[in-house]
C-alpha cells in the first residue's frame, strides 16, 4: 500500500495540502494527523483516507504512531510534516508550557515522526519539512518559534544529504506569514499585538501550490514567494543585528 502522511491536516496550510495534493501525486490512501476529529473529517481529500488522532506533542502518541506503521507496513512514498504552532511575545508574555510546547511539536515531534516513517520509505520518496522565513535569523518577539525553525531548517537539510544515497529526497518550504489559524493561536498571548502587521502575507492556497511545485521538482528548498526569496538572500549577506533592527520596526513595546 502506497501512502502519504500528512502532519497538522486539519487546517491552513495541511488542509490545502491533503485537498490539492492529487492533481501531483497518487496514492493508495492519504493518512492525515492532528488532535481535532471534526476538522479532520471536513478534510476533502480525493484520495482514501485514514484519520489519525494524535496529540503529537505527546511521546505515548508517537510510540503508537510507532506502532501503527509496525501493524500495517505500508510504503511511505510522502511525509508532509506540517503541523506546528508559534506564539507572539517576548519571553515573559509566553507561559513555560506554550514555550515549551512549540519545542515538543515544532521540533522534537517533527523529528520523531519522521524518525518512525524513514524505515517505510523507498527509492523515490519524499519528505517535506514546513519551516519558515522565521528560520533566517532570530526574532525577538518570536524568540522560541524562529529558533524551532531554525532546527527545522538545519535539521532537514543535513537529513536531505544523508537520505540521498536511498533515494528519498527531504524538502525544506519556508513561507513567510500564511492567512492561517496560526496567526490566532500565535495572537493569543499576553501581548496580543506584538506583531505590527503581516506584511507580504499570502494565502495557504498560494503556498501549497508552490509546495506542491517544489516538491514535483525535488527541490531541497522551497522559497515560495519573492519576499521569501529576497529575505533569503539578504540573511544571508547583511549582518544579523541590523536585520533584527529592521524586524524590530514592525513590533510594539512589551
Ligand atoms: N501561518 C503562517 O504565518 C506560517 C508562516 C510560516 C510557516 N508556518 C508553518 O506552517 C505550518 C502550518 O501552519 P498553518 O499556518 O497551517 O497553521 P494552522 O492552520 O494553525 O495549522 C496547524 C496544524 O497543526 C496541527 N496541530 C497543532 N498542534 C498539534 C498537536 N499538538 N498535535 C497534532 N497536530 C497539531 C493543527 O491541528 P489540530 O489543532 O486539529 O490539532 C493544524 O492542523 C506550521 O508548521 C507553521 O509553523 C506558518
Amino acid at each position: 500500500m502506497n501512502i502519504a502522511v500528512i502532519t497538522g491536516a486539519s487546517s491552513g496550510l495541511g488542509k490545502v495540502i491533503t485537498e490539492e495534493i492529487h492533481n501531483f501525486f497518487v496514492f493508495d490512501e492519504v493518512w492525515i494527523i492532528s488532535r481535532s476529529e471534526e476538522k479532520l473529517k471536513k478534510v476533502n481529500c480525493k484520495f482514501k483516507t485514514k484519520i489519525i488522532l494524535l496529540d503529537l506533542q505527546i511521546y505515548e502518541n508517537l510510540l503508537n504512531f510507532k506502532n501503527l506503521l509496525k501493524e500495517e507496513n505500508p510504503n511511505i512514498s510522502l511525509l508532509i510534516n506540517c503541523a506546528g504552532y508559534g506564539k507572539f511575545g517576548s519571553y515573559n508574555a509566553v507561559n513555560l508550557d506554550s514555550s515549551l510546547g512549540m519545542i515538543d511539536l515544532n521540533c522534537r515531534a517533527l523529528t520523531a515522526v519522521t524518525e518512525i516513517c524513514i524505515p517505510y520509505m523507498k527509492n523515490n520518496s519524499q519528505i517535506l519539512q514546513v519551516c519558515s522565513v522565521a528560520s533566517f535569523i532570530p526574532l525577538p518577539k518570536l524568540n522560541i518559534y524562529s529558533a524551532s525553525k531554525a532546527f527545522v531548517f538545519n535539521y532537514s537539510l543535513a537529513l536531505r544529504n544523508e537520505l540521498k544515497p536511498k533515494g528519498i529526497y527531504v524538502s525544506v518550504i519556508c513561507p513567510n506569514w500564511i492567512d492561517t489559524e496560526f496567526l490566532s493561536v500565535a495572537e493569543n498571548t499576553a501581548t496580543p499585538k506584538a506583531i505590527k502587521s503581516y506584511m507580504f502575507k499570502k494565502s495557504p492556497e498560494f503556498i501549497a501550490n508552490k509546495a506542491l511545485i517544489g516538491l514535483k521538482k525535488k527541490k531541497h528548498l522551497i522559497l515560495p514567494s519573492a519576499f521569501c526569496k529576497v529575505f533569503f538572500v539578504l540573511s544571508r549577506i547583511l549582518p544579523k543585528p541590523l536585520l533584527i533592527k529592521l524586524w524590530l520596526t514592525n513590533t510594539n513595546k512589551d
